[in-house]
């Protein structure tokens, strides 16, 4: 894990995991609809003990503002918890696994966390993985951790049962704003849309925070840029196995009909697209980083509010929503006619019958227009009997010595065909065709 990302991953991941910020459906999703591990007993993150001969100390991440909003939907949206499963499930898209070489299906979970699967080792060892463009590093649960820390999970890497696996044993650390994974690298071949790259390193997860143990996937698949060893996907593009060192998302919305969410390895699939792209230099040589002109709403009223002035955005498909400084995010909020959520930051919320009278997100980045409508950045979510309408803006804070950085997550990648091009440094945006 570079380190120096840390304050760039800050918010990375948490989609995934919840807790302060958002995706707190997907978290109601984990402990009502799907526990594997049932039996096994949880422990808090302070009694475990240290596996790693240096000890890794992390400030705890609070599971109290998670707690209040969850009381908070209950109290106002009481069901059974049966019926609960039932939408659940339903809203989670099937998932075929047949997918042709190159394109990764991918697992919509309530829009707001995507995954696909990949193998390790020999014979293979299946995962289910967050596709994360704002990391580079790729991990899974190691079977070295004891069971009963992995919260849900219940797949882990077993190396002993691998003929291909190499030892590396160099320790990995990767750090969120509200939870971590720590272990050690490994080696050993990883494949990917049926693609077989050799010797990759990657991380076997030794301990894991909640945030992470409580996910519904495994791990984590680094699309990001590492200066350390090779990625799976410089790999990739390394050991000769794309025609181009590209790869593109489209992501689809539950409640729009239209084909599975696809990550393509290596190009673009046409059959998710229509037109040219539109091309953005990146800003940055270590992030899917550019900058942006402005950030531009104009309301009902005609008031137009600019923010967001030459600021630095990462586009992040680990993230579920838009991400920017809280002040001038919450006063938007408020203009457009949100209410805050109690108990939370930052979190708001629509009444879901005034979501089409919403203005547009307008991103003008290099005299380009990238423009979002309600029904991209509001997430919608069928939940406790009822549709919640959450805004898919909300604030952060940065400490003074942080430049604020945008957070471009997937409400804001749903609206476009992306293609990631790490070899001219660019990202590209087309119409998606669903
Ligand atoms: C999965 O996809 C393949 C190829 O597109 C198709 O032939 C197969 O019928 C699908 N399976 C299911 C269960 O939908
Ligand atoms: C698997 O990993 C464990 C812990 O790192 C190590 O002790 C063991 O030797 C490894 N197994 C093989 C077959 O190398
Ligand atoms: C992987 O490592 C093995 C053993 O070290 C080596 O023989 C092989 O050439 C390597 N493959 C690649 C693609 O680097
Ligand atoms: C983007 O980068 C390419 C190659 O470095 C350069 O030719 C092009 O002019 C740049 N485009 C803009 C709009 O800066």
């Amino acid at each position: 894990m570079n380190l120096s990302l840390v304050a760039v991953l800050a918010l990375t991941l948490v989609s995934i995991c919840v807790a302060q910020y958002k995706s707190i459906p997907l978290l109601l999703a984990e402990r009502t609809a799907w526990k594997p591990n049932d039996g096994a007993p949880k422990q808090p993150w302070r009694s475990r003990p240290p596996l790693l001969r240096k000890p890794i100390r992390r400030p705890v991440p609070s599971r109290q503002p998670y707690k209040q909003l969850l009381e908070n939907l209950r109290q106002r949206y009481p069901r059974p918890k049966e019926v609960l499963r039932e939408h659940y499930q339903q809203q989670v898209r099937d998932f075929n696994l047949t997918a042709s070489a190159k394109d990764v299906k991918l697992r919509n979970y309530f829009d707001t966390l995507y995954s696909g699967l990949i193998t390790i080792g020999t014979p293979e060892q299946q995962f289910d993985v967050a596709f994360d463009t704002g990391s580079p590093m790729t991990w899974v649960p190691s079977i070295h951790c004891p069971p009963e820390h992995f919260g849900y999970k219940y797949r882990t890497y077993n190396n002993a049962s691998s003929s291909t696996f190499q030892a590396n044993g160099k320790e990995f650390e990767a750090v969120y704003d509200l939870g971590f994974v720590a272990g050690y690298r490994s080696q050993d071949t990883v494949t990917v849309a049926g693609l077989t790259i050799q010797n990759q390193t990657f991380g076997e997860a030794i301990i894991e925070s909640d945030l992470f143990s409580n996910s519904r996937t495994d791990g984590v698949f680094g699309l990001g840029f590492s200066n350390e060893e090779p990625t799976v996907f410089d790999n990739l593009v390394n050991q000769g196995l794309l025609p181009a060192p590209v790869f593109s998302f489209y992501l689809n919305k539950l409640d729009i009909p239209g084909p599975d969410s696809v990550l393509t390895l290596g190009g673009t699939n046409p059959e998710y697209y229509t037109g040219d792209f539109t091309f953005i230099n990146l800003t940055a040589t270590d992030r899917w980083q550019f900058e942006i002109d402005n950030f531009r709403v104009q309301l009902s009223n005609g008031d137009v509010l600019f923010m967001g002035s030459g600021s630095p955005a990462i586009v992040d498909s680990s993230t579920s929503l838009i991400f920017g400084p809280m002040e001038e995010v919450d006063v938007l909020n408020r203009k457009l006619g949100a209410k805050p959520l109690p108990g939370h930051v930052s979190l708001f919320e629509f009444d879901c019958s005034e979501l089409d009278s919403l203005p547009d997100f307008e991103f003008y980045v290099n005299g380009q227009k990238l423009s979002i409508s309600s029904k991209d950045y509001v997430l919608k979510i069928f939940l406790y009997g009822t549709d919640l309408c959450y805004s898919g803006i909300m604030g952060r804070r940065w400490k003074e010595s942080e430049t604020p950085v945008w957070f471009l997550g997937l409400n804001f990648m749903r609206a476009y065909y992306i293609q990631f091009d790490k070899g001219n440094r660019r990202i590209g945006f087309a119409k998606p065709k669903y």
